[in-house]
Parts: structure tokens; C-alpha cells; sequence
């Protein structure tokens, strides 16, 4: 009894000092920094060794890099200046544009809508402004999801249902860019020659595009503001499908850090023209009577044309009557 006792005893004390000789995986060498101690700071890695990087099996070694140091400064902006900027621009457009309807409210045709029309758009042109307009909104849902969804939608329809939303936007994002980018081309063509600016769309932006009171400036077919509209969707959608396909296959085009700037040109570009597509759409929709018409059937009624586009109408009528009058 005795014996076993003692036996107890000195394992008991043997243990922790045999535990003490053996070589500590967490003792740190004379550089004050171990790699293999079971918890390293993510920091003090990146200092050690600038780049973490993996073993791959694929031809391509710079898959390879799993952490560089830009990638941090890309993953702080992402956790928190691009939250910031994301809401700041989405909601303060929204509360300007409440703001704006509740000061100026709808825009309508003065004397009410007339009895006669005349074709604005023909077929091919609204179809080739839906399927931008429409892929173009599940590409800002869909984008706006990958920068903040996680914050906004994950709280409210847990972690399941999230994730499978979430796989089905990133598909939608990746499938919905080619027809957005081929609507964007196709707007390039058809409408750029409506579109080079002249003296008439400084003289519209002078008077706020006849936004506040009765006066309408003169305009064309397409006036200052719609011009606006018009080279922000060519060139803002030009840039998101170049940065966009940079993103989309990776290696090809860029490395590591080109990619990371190509997403922060991504997110900055297309937030800028979230913001200015929500103005384009609150004015042809809620925003002003008459103006849907031209992207729905296509036919807009003669006073609402005479009051924003006199000088198309004028242009149109010329064309559709020999002697220049108004057609009946
Ligand atoms: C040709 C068109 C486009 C292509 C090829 C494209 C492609 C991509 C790809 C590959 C990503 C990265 C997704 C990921 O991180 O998993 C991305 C992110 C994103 N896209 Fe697009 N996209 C296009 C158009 C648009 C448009 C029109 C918008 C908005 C109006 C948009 C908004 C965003 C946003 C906000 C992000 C997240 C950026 C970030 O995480 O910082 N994209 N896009």
C-alpha cells in the first residue's frame, strides 16, 4: 500500500517536469516569433513572412498565395469604409428622391394627358432597354448582396435560407452580366448619335431641366439629363464588365492584386451608378406622367413630347408629312 503510494507520488511529480524538458511547440526562438505555435497571430505571420502561401496542385502557381499584405488593406476596406460608402449612397438617394417627390410631387402633363400619341421608341429599342434595365437590376441586387448582405439580409432570414439566396444571386450576377453587356453595346450603337453633347444641353442643365415651374427647356430626342443617363450606363457599364470579366475569371487577365483592384473599381463604379440609376428610374416612373409610356408601348402622348422633346416632335412631324405640318 505504501509502495503503491509512493509510486503515485512520484509520477505525479514526474509528469510536469518531463512535460517542462521536452521542446515547446509554443516556445518562441531568439526572433521572438515561432510559425508552428499552435496559435500565430495572423499579423505577426504576415510580418514574418510578407506572404502566406499553400501547396497547389493546379499549373498555376500564383493560386498559390492564400494571404498577402494588400489583401488586408483590401478586406478592411471591404469590413468597413465600403459599408459605409454602400448605405451612404443606396439611402441617401432614396431619402433625396422621397424628399424631392414630397417637395415638387409628380410632374404632370399640364391640362392632363391629350387624346393623340406619337411613337417615342420602336420595339427593338425597348426591348434592348428591358433586358439591360432588367439584368441591370439583378446585377445591383445581386451586387449589393456580396458587399453587405451578410450584415443585412443574413440577420433577418438566417444562415440557410441566406446561403441559398446567396448562391442563387452569385449565379444570377455571373449569367445576367452577358446580356447586360450586350445591351449595353447595343444601346452604344443605336442611340449614340442622339447623344453627342451640344450648347442646347448646357443651356438645360441652366435652367434644372425644367424641374421646378412650368418652363421646359428645348431638347431633342434626348435632353442634357438623358444624355447624362446615357454616357453614365455606356461608360459606367463598359467599366463594370471590364473589371467584372477581370473578376469573374481569375489568373486570366491579372494577378492577386489586380484583382483586388479590379473589385474595388467594381463595388466604387457600380455603387456610383446605383445612385444615379435610382434618379433615372423615380423620373421615369413615379416621378413624371407620361414618361413610362415610351418604354412600354412606345407611344408617348403629343403634349408630354411637346413640353420635354419640342424640337424632336417638331423633327418627327417634319419627317411623317411632305409639306412639314403635323401629322393628324
Ligand atoms: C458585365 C457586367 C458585370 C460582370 C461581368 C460582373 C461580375 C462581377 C463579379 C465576378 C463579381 C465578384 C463576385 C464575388 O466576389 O464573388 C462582382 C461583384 C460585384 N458586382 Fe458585378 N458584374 C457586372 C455588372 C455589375 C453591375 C451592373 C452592378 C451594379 C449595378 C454590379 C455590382 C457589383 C457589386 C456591388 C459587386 C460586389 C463588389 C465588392 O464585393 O466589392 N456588377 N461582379
Amino acid at each position: 500500500m505504501f509502495k503503491a503510494a509512493l509510486i503515485a507520488l512520484l509520477l505525479a511529480a514526474a509528469i510536469p517536469t518531463a512535460h517542462a524538458q521536452a521542446p515547446s511547440r509554443q516556445e518562441a526562438p531568439a526572433s521572438g516569433f515561432n510559425p508552428t505555435a499552435t496559435e500565430v497571430k495572423e499579423q505577426d505571420l504576415l510580418n514574418a513572412l510578407s506572404k502566406v502561401e499553400g501547396r497547389i496542385s493546379i499549373p498555376d502557381t500564383r493560386a498559390a498565395t492564400l494571404i498577402q499584405p494588400a489583401g488586408q488593406t483590401w478586406r478592411d476596406y471591404r469590413r468597413g469604409p465600403l459599408l459605409w460608402i454602400t448605405a451612404a449612397i443606396v439611402l441617401g438617394m432614396m431619402a433625396l428622391l422621397t424628399l424631392f417627390y414630397l417637395i415638387r410631387g409628380r410632374i404632370r402633363i399640364e391640362g392632363g394627358r391629350g387624346t393623340r400619341t406619337v411613337l417615342r421608341f420602336g420595339a427593338f429599342e425597348r426591348f434592348m432597354h428591358w433586358v439591360t434595365a432588367a439584368s441591370w437590376c439583378v446585377l445591383a441586387v445581386s451586387g449589393l448582396n456580396i458587399v453587405a448582405g451578410s450584415r443585412v439580409l443574413l440577420p433577418l432570414i438566417g444562415q440557410d435560407a441566406f446561403s441559398t439566396v446567396s448562391g442563387w444571386l452569385k449565379y444570377s450576377h455571373n449569367f445576367l452580366a452577358f446580356p447586360f453587356t450586350s445591351g449595353v453595346v447595343l444601346m452604344l450603337l443605336v442611340w449614340v448619335r442622339h447623344n453627342i453633347p451640344n450648347r442646347m444641353d448646357l443651356e438645360w442643365f441652366r435652367q434644372g431641366g425644367g424641374l421646378f415651374g412650368h418652363r421646359h427647356p428645348h431638347s431633342r430626342k434626348f435632353n442634357g439629363g438623358q444624355k447624362a443617363v446615357f454616357w453614365i450606363v455606356v461608360l459606367g457599364g463598359g467599366a463594370l464588365a471590364a473589371t467584372g470579366f477581370t473578376l469573374m475569371f481569375p489568373f486570366y487577365i491579372t494577378d492577386v492584386t489586380g484583382m483586388q483592384l479590379a473589385q474595388i473599381a467594381h463595388g466604387g463604379v457600380s455603387l456610383l451608378m446605383i445612385g444615379a440609376m435610382l434618379g433615372h428610374i423615380y423620373i421615369g416612373s413615379v416621378g413624371m406622367e407620361g414618361a413610362l409610356d415610351a418604354m412600354n408601348s412606345g407611344q408617348v402622348d403629343r403634349k408630354w413630347a411637346a413640353a420635354h422633346h419640342d424640337l424632336w416632335l417638331a423633327e418627327v412631324d417634319a419627317k411623317s408629312t411632305p409639306s412639314g405640318h403635323p401629322a393628324e
